[in-house]
């Protein structure tokens, strides 16, 4: 497909998503996300697209801003943001890209306190639960919503 084509997704990482293959190996596994992310843009070449990942609130708020009027999409891991902020949840209800929130971990099998998400509201769906998995699921959301001409 010509790249200008192409709908355009971007994979967000929150905090300390950057330690992905040696956080706790036994929960999150032990590959690094880098090249689990070149595999995906290899399988998902229909789409564009991008990966970012910041341990800061702001930043993640800044990010969804910048891209979330233009792209078309974001699939989203906000680590422990996920059960406390309502800066980003406000931010996914700002934006017009449809997010979908994706954990790692079964976090519903876990400690109380990361049962309850204040973003899952104002996100499209909810992966979890596949370790790296959740991603390709949400992405491949996305491939389907483009090949059906809705995003
Ligand atoms: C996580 C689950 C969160 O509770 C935790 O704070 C993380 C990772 C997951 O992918 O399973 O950082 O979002």
């Amino acid at each position: 497909m010509e790249a200008e084509n192409k709908k355009k997704i971007l994979v967000m990482n929150g905090p300390n998503l950057n330690l992905l293959g040696r956080r706790q190996p036994e929960i999150y596994g032990s590959e690094g996300f880098e090249g689990y992310f070149e595999r995906l843009r290899a399988e998902f070449d229909g789409l564009e697209l991008a990966y970012f990942q910041s341990n800061h609130e702001g930043a993640l708020v800044d990010k969804l801003h910048q891209v979330g009027f233009d792209w078309q999409g974001v699939v989203l891991n906000a680590g422990a943001y996920t059960h406390t902020s309502l800066a980003l949840a406000d931010a996914i209800a700002a934006i017009a890209a449809p997010v979908v929130e994706v954990h790692i971990s079964n976090v519903h099998a876990r400690e109380a306190f990361r049962h309850h998400s204040t973003l899952s509201r104002v996100c499209r769906g909810v992966v979890l639960g596949f370790g790296l998995e959740s991603y390709r699921l949400a992405l491949q959301h996305f491939a389907w919503e483009a090949a059906r001409g809705q995003i």
